[in-house]
């Protein structure tokens, strides 16, 4: 207990008081406190899921640097950061050139791995003039607090879709762009573009020696729209990617390959697939997904902080809705199981980010151009940090083992499975893009007509999204799905049957 004289007044002591208390206040800043959400049970781990961030809007990606800050893109165009000791963050920058559209607008970043003595921030977005749409590939530099001198490394063509993308650096400290094939397919394989590669950079921007090309950007070819990229330790490069109608992909990098696309769409298992295999030094995903779950946001995880998870890929989905977890083998290039975590529960699931102690961050995307039914979730989009817990506050969540094989679906989730990514759940689609089901002319009219429809795509000149083809379903799958169709949402056409999808093929 400190001697106080006896000369001072109470007043003026709760002044000295209240001085000290501002002092403190000002030299060391105030930790927030995270809002505590979940519990999640593993094998023998318990892990919290906290809120780090609430009320943003579509935290696109999220990167931590080797001093503890956690810098996030929102799609509109800002860029900001988050201390992670003191959890208060400060917005460092809005793009004024960012066009937000949909899919299109600030999208992928990245951090110098060494942030400390290289302070730059590597971001991609899209920007239009007139009727040109780019993406763009930007260094900026850290200071003080804000993100200045910003440097364009390149720039590759663009579109409304299909923008990609995702920055990273190899093991060798190259950069690595992930870019869409702007709704361009053929380019994707044609080395003179730069849409639907991976490109690979020195960090200042020039062109590394040692590419296949040592004159070209270009390290891989034949990519879709490519949504996560992530270096493990052993230093392979795992990518998502959203496949068409079906067969979203996780790919394994590997220099001057082609991974197919749009030749191939997913394994290799069509007879044009193989053959085109044969002569095309091509490399088979080392897994996909039918029905598709809109891959994004992938981390390779490798700490003892969560063993469970030690040595996984993990991957959030949009469609998907949850965070699903890609066990490796040894020697880290091939996934051996998949967990799946918080399916339709924090929603759309953007980016997830690994700091160094093992800790997970991951942002929802509840507020971009396709929320689902019941979203967004009050103080929407969040960033998310999962980490080991001491205790359990709330009845645990657990993971949910992914079925090796497809069950038999009904006609409800089939729809769900294959139609409800584009039509929605209401069948009332997206205004400009996914035509309604509910009301259209087509669903309630002549069997044959819609039947041909799905079976082989729809391209209308005025429509620059095309639907793709479904002749993959059976035909039972395809009988279930149209009535389904037919009957729904006040639609009251009469029933298709198998025999009649057969005789259409
Ligand atoms: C990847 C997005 C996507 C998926 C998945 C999808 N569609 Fe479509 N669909 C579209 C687009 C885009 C159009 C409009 C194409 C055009 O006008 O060129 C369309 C049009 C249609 C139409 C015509 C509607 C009208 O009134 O013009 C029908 C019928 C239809 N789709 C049924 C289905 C069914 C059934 C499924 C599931 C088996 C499905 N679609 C899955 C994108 C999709």
């Amino acid at each position: 207990m400190p001697i106080i004289p006896t000369t001072l007044t109470n007043r003026a002591l709760s002044l000295i008081i209240l001085l000290s208390v501002v002092w403190c206040s000002c030299s060391k800043p105030e930790n927030k406190d995270l809002t505590f959400l979940d519990n999640v049970k593993l094998e023998s781990s318990i892990l919290k899921v906290e809120t780090l961030q609430d009320s943003l809007e579509v935290p696109w990606d999220i990167a931590i640097t080797n001093n503890n800050f956690l810098f996030f893109t929102e799609q509109y165009g800002a860029i900001s950061y988050i201390n992670l000791e003191t959890h208060q963050q400060q917005k460092l920058l809005v793009i004024p050139e960012v066009w937000h559209q949909r899919t299109a607008g600030l999208l992928a970043m990245a951090v110098h791995p060494d942030f400390k003595q290289n302070p730059y921030v590597y971001v991609h977005y899209t920007t239009k003039t007139d009727t040109l749409i780019f993406n763009k590939l930007v260094r900026y530099t850290f200071k003080g607090d804000t993100l200045e001198s910003p440097k364009e490394l390149l720039k590759v063509k663009g579109f409304k879709a299909h923008n990609g993308g995702r920055i990273t650096f190899s093991k060798s400290g190259k950069i690595l762009w992930a870019t869409g094939d702007a709704y361009h397919g053929d380019e994707s394989q044609d080395l003179n573009f730069l849409n639907g590669k991976i490109l690979r950079l020195n960090p200042d921007g020039s062109i590394p020696a040692d590419n296949p090309n040592p004159k070209s950007y270009v390290w891989a070819r034949g990519f879709r729209n490519m949504q996560g990229i992530t270096v493990t330790n052993k230093g392979n490069v795992f990518t998502s990617e959203h496949g068409d109608a079906i067969e979203d992909e996780v790919n394994l990098i590997e220099k001057n390959r082609n991974y197919g696309w749009p030749a191939i769409e997913g394994l290799h298992n069509l007879p044009e697939e193989i053959v085109f295999a044969q002569a095309n030094n091509t490399k088979e995903p080392v897994k996909s997904w039918t029905p598709v779950i809109a891959p994004a946001g992938i981390a390779y995880y490798g700490s003892a902080s969560i063993p469970e998870w030690n040595n996984s890929l993990l991957l959030t989905t949009l469609k998907g809705q949850s965070l699903r977890v890609l066990k490796l083998n040894e020697e880290g290039k091939a996934i051996v199981s998949e967990e799946i975590f918080f399916e339709n529960y924090y929603g759309r699931l953007r980016d997830v980010c690994v700091d160094a102690n093992g800790v997970i961050y991951i942002s929802t995307s509840n507020k971009d151009w396709k929320p689902q039914v019941d979203f967004p979730l009050p103080g929407d989009d969040k960033i998310l940090k999962i980490s080991i817990s001491d205790k359990v506050l709330k009845k645990p969540l657990t993971g949910l083992k992914a079925q090796a094989t497809l069950q038999h679906l009904n006609a409800a989730q089939l729809y769900q499975s294959y139609c409800v990514s584009c039509h929605q759940a209401d069948g009332k689609g997206v205004k400009d893009v996914f035509p309604a089901l509910a009301g259209s002319a087509m669903v309630n009219g002549p069997s044959t007509g819609l039947i041909k429809a799905v079976l082989n795509g729809i391209n209308r000149k005025e429509n620059p999204q095309k639907m793709p083809s479904f002749a993959f379903l059976k035909d039972q799958e395809l009988a279930d799905i149209l009535i389904y169709i037919r009957q729904n949402w006040g639609n009251q056409a009469s029933k298709i049957n198998e025999t009649e999808i057969a005789q259409n093929r």
